[in-house]
């Protein structure tokens, strides 16, 4: 194991705490992809860690890209019959975080997934390359498979189908292409200090937004995170 490390970053004070949510996220997502501090230090700054509930109630976490940002929350693109997209339909509430280690700075999300719409996936698979967009026909996403050569064997396949000519129409959407977003209803920012005194200011949704709100209403009840009026504020120890 490596030596302790003291974590001197800037924290984060009430004082300078945007007024909701959105606001907070997107100043220190602008800090961290900032030419700087990316290429040097984070190739990819927008890594989000998603957890989900299996069936039997045991959790699971995997490292996803976040490929969408609103005030509904972080969104990221996945296989309809992965396990992660199971998991959802099964039980919607979910956790995520997203961290930028070199800046002591992470932020993490409570709330419930929902499906991103078919438009904004089918207008981004086509921006994609050719080659993942044939991947993305190639690979049942989280199901077994023989050997890297089978996998490279349905990559051919569905290259030949769909050859590459330059054009967002060479390969059309599979229908498997999904995505989702969090809609949180808790979103704590989390800012290392030196001797572990760290901050962690904590934005609850407030109102209806409550679990039985969640459980009853579904992912639109949730207050959008640039409403200054559905958040209240509070700190937790370190
Ligand atoms: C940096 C990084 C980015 C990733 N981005 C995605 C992504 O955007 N979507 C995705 O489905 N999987 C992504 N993956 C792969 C997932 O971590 C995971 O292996 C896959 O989604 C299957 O997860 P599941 O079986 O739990 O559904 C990424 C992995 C890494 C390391």
């Amino acid at each position: 194991m490596t030596d302790r490390v003291d974590y001197t970053g800037e924290g984060l004070d009430e004082a300078d705490l945007a007024p909701t949510p959105y606001e907070q996220l997107t100043r220190w997502i602008g800090q961290a992809t900032a030419e700087g501090v990316r290429a040097a230090e984070s190739p990819e700054g927008l890594a989000l860690q998603f957890a989900t509930v299996d069936s039997d109630g045991a959790p699971n976490v995997r490292t996803v890209l976040m490929r969408f940002l609103d005030p509904r929350g972080p969104g990221f693109i996945t296989d309809a019959g992965s396990a992660k997209a199971r998991e959802i339909a099964g039980n919607p509430r979910v956790a995520a975080s997203l961290g930028w280690p070199e800046l002591f700075r992470v932020v993490r999300f409570r709330g419930v997934a929902e499906p991103v719409e078919a438009q904004a996936l089918a207008d981004y698979f086509g921006q994609r390359p050719w080659g993942s967009r044939i991947a993305a026909w190639a690979s049942r996403q989280s199901a077994p498979v023989a050997s890297r050569a089978a996998l490279l064997a349905e990559f051919d396949r569905y290259a030949a189908q769909f050859p590459d000519h330059g054009s967002p129409d060479d390969v059309p959407v599979p229908p498997t292409w999904a995505g989702f977003r969090v809609r949180a209803t808790e979103v704590e920012f989390w800012a290392g200090r030196s001797s572990r005194l760290h901050d962690r200011i904590v934005f609850s949704a407030t109102g209806s937004a409550t679990v039985a709100a969640i459980d009853g209403g579904g992912p639109g009840q949730i207050p959008l995170l640039d409403d200054p009026a559905a958040w209240t504020v509070s700190r937790r120890q370190p």
